[in-house]
């Protein structure tokens, strides 16, 4: 695996592949990789010629809630792990390679709506963060296919929309959330739990998870089973941000025709904050 770090040497990379008419790729990454991302990777590797994996921890997307400089960065060992995962290019550059002119006057991409809702609400700004590194990235590497995982479901809506929206071309594709055995979804920011937090973490998922059955059992107050949720995460000692039924296409508000359904749920374990989402499918009404 060969890893680049600037632009030009990205453009050097891609340039013999293209010509050669490969079809390329694109992983965008955060670093301090773990099974969730490796599945991304194997999702590429299976979609495409060439897989390009990108480390970069976007200072854009970050709000004042979360510390950037606290961002786990373990270059070394991601690098290990996506060489092992057939990756054949890595891009891990500095912020001035991504932001030459400085991240403050840089030209912005917003999906207005869908952007401000549910983690737009509480992290104002971080979705016109992600949707500005990622239509850059796109276009520094013009990838075939990219590769997002559904955990952060409300990020990959917004890309497939910043996409159709802007023309970009790319087939976007989702991987499930990969979870550890006792179901709490794999993320960087497990690394924040000290032994207490991470005992009680998985109570987002069992939430989520007695929601969804409740559904499916023919339960439609939906307003009483989000309340639910939201308690049975406050009494394993979770401060939830919100617990949200949505419609999967769009994250509206479901009508009662509408039985593809995803639950999206934000909750402060100690330091971390952890987000989560359970994809229902409501049986047809008999
Ligand atoms: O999901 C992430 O790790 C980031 O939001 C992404 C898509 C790499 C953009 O910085």
């Amino acid at each position: 695996m060969l890893t680049v770090h600037t632009r030009a040497a990205l453009a050097a990379a891609l340039d013999p592949w293209r010509r050669a008419g490969e079809r390329i790729a694109l992983v965008p990454t955060m670093g301090n990789l773990h099974a969730g991302h490796l599945a991304l990777m194997r999702r590429a590797r299976a979609e495409a010629d060439r897989v390009v994996a990108t480390i970069f921890v976007n200072p854009l997307q970050f709000d004042r809630a979360e510390d950037l400089a606290a961002y786990p960065r373990t270059l070394e060992a991601d690098a290990a792990a996506l060489s092992g995962a057939g990756v054949d290019l890595l891009f891990a550059p500095p912020e001035q390679e991504v932001y030459p002119r400085g991240r403050d006057g840089v030209t912005r991409v917003e999906v207005p709506g869908l952007g401000e809702e549910l983690e737009g609400a509480h992290r104002p700004g971080h979705f016109i963060g992600v949707a500005t590194v990622v239509c850059k990235l796109f276009a520094m590497t013009r990838p075939d296919v990219a590769v997002f995982g559904e955990k952060d479901f409300q990020q990959l809506l917004i890309i497939r929309t910043m996409n159709a929206d802007l023309d970009l071309g790319v087939r976007v594709l989702a991987e499930p959330t990969v979870r550890e055995p006792d179901g709490l979804a794999m993320s960087s920011r497990n690394g924040y739990l000290g032994p207490e937090d991470r005992a009680r973490a998985p109570a987002l998922h069992a939430a989520l998870s007695a929601f969804g059955e409740a559904l499916t059992r023919g339960e439609r107050d939906f307003p009483a089973l989000e309340q639910a949720a939201r308690s049975q995460i406050e009494a394993a000692g979770l401060r939830p941000e919100y617990v949200s039924l949505r419609r999967r296409q769009d994250l509206a508000l479901p009508g009662p025709g509408d039985r593809e359904l995803v639950i999206l749920a934000a909750a402060w374990c100690g330091p971390a904050r952890l987000i989560d989402n359970l994809p229902v499918d409501l049986p047809p009404s008999g």
